[in-house]
């Protein structure tokens, strides 16, 4: 993006709605519901909610701030700030280059969930095994697929990103409101409050490494961070907008879309499979399979279940024009083509390195690298290995070698307070860099099977 082009968010609302669009995606909805019930519920709850207050908090402001300091997006950046680190840019672009092919092979199991329930078959939906049958299918899928990132890029395509926030402005709160209700029926479920002591009450037996490290990929991956996205956003921040509040709304906002999401879902999984191991491990499925029986059962279900999928879609769609609006603009500038050409080189790119993950499921199920499918493979180097290393990277970057005093000064131009600048200056310096060291250790060991903790 050009330094020539940079708008400004009008406003502080502005910024956070944005932000908030690109954060609130299927990462909540999706995933953190699935990574709850497989890492031990409540423990993993508490974990995350630590970490999104202390490591989320101190990366939001550090990436905003270096963006905002900057006026350019995550490689223009670090050159910017020190030519030696501009290494750290281009690590974090790679990221959403992972990220998005295999996000809209999720997109399309949404979009065919919204037709399902649109055309009424929400009986079929509900069926036992429906979703792995659907997923295992060499072709269905895949054309779900192709319309989702087809959507995408249409989008990315005409520049009509700012349409598409307008409506989803309306439809997120929606989301929430709905969420909620869906919740509180769910738990009138005969084996539901089983599912939401799982969920609620902290069991700490359960606590382990991988719990940690789950629940850390999980903060960046909902929370857009460690991938470049928030410095560009933070490029296009006003000076006078409150930086530190801003953080502190969008990461309430992402958190509170995930807990509710994980109280539509794992309660659902006690009443309808007693909460079983297999029930809970049952992974990037879980929504797909559990919400479509919470539906069955209610009045007006199909009426609820279409309002949802169609809110889930666009909450889905502002998160990937956000990855695919970064992998468009990087494209444009480092290869200087244009707008549209680089779409097309990034469309086609995504629809390649998407098409193992769509099959991954079924007809290439027994290709497997260090012993996942495609999917949960790329799921795996971006969210437990790229995204912990760019962290890293970027909290010593911060806390020594630009030094937290230039972060600290840029939360609090034109005379705003830092509040919580000790904590950001122990996080971004000791605690960050010291955990995520030990974390990655033993997530790769782990990966390899050399060593389990
Ligand atoms: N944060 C988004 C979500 O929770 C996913 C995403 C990641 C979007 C990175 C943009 C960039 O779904």
């Amino acid at each position: 993006m050009s330094n020539e082009k940079r708008s400004n968010f009008s406003g502080k609302i502005g910024f956070v709605l944005a932000a908030a669009g690109s954060a609130v995606g299927l990462g909540n909805i999706w995933r953190f519901p699935y990574l709850a019930a497989k890492y031990g519920g409540g423990i993993f709850l508490l974990v995350y909610i630590v970490l999104a207050i202390t490591f989320g908090f101190a990366l939001m402001a550090a990436e905003i701030a270096i963006g905002r300091k900057t006026g350019l997006s995550a490689i223009g950046a670090f050159k910017k700030l020190d030519k030696r680190f501009s290494f750290i840019g281009y690590l974090s672009a790679l990221v959403p280059m992972i990220i998005l092919p295999y996000y809209s092979v999720i997109g399309g199991w949404v979009t065919k969930y919204m037709m399902m329930f649109l055309s009424g078959n929400i009986n079929k939906a509900a069926t036992d095994g429906f979703f792995d049958a659907f997923i295992s299918q060499p072709i269905e899928p895949v054309i779900w697929f192709l319309i989702y990132i087809g959507l995408t890029a249409l989008v990315v395509v005409f520049g009509v990103e700012k349409g598409v926030e307008k409506v989803s402005r309306v439809m997120m709160p929606v989301l929430v409101v709905l969420s909620v209700l869906i919740a509180v029926y769910g738990l009138f479920m005969p084996g539901a409050i089983d599912g939401a002591m799982y969920y609620l009450m902290p069991d700490f037996t359960k606590f382990s490494v991988k719990t940690v490290l789950a629940a850390m990929g999980q903060l960046f991956y909902s929370m857009s961070l460690a991938m470049g996205i928030m410095i560009t956003y933070g490029s296009y921040m006003k000076k006078d907008v409150k930086l530190e509040s801003s953080v502190k709304q969008i990461e309430l906002f992402d958190t509170g879309i995930a807990f509710v999401a994980g109280l539509m879902i794992i309660p659902g999984v006690y009443a309808f499979s007693g909460g079983t191991p297999e029930a809970l491990g049952k992974g990037p499925g879980l929504m797909f399979v559990t919400l479509p029986k919470v539906f069955n059962g209610m009045v007006f279900g199909n009426f609820v279940g279409t309002a949802f999928f169609i809110m889930v879609l666009f909450a889905a769609l502002t998160s990937s024009i956000s990855l695919m609006e970064t992998v468009v603009s990087i494209v444009c500038d480092k290869l200087k083509i244009e707008r549209k050409v680089s779409c097309l080189i990034v469309f086609l790119s995504a629809v390649i390195i998407g098409l193992p993950s769509c099959l991954g499921y079924g007809i290439w199920q027994d290709v497997k690298i260090i012993g996942m499918q495609f999917l949960d493979f790329f799921d795996f180097i971006s969210n437990s290995v790229m995204m912990p290393v760019v962290a890293l990277l970027i909290s010593v970057f911060v806390g020594y070698i630009i030094k937290p005093d230039n972060i600290i000064d840029e939360v609090e131009t034109e005379g705003a307070v830092f509040k919580k600048k000790k904590l950001f200056v122990i996080v971004i310096k000791y605690i960050a860099p010291i955990c995520i060291i030990l974390i990655l250790i033993s997530s790769i060991l782990d990966a390899f099977n050399i060593f389990t903790i």
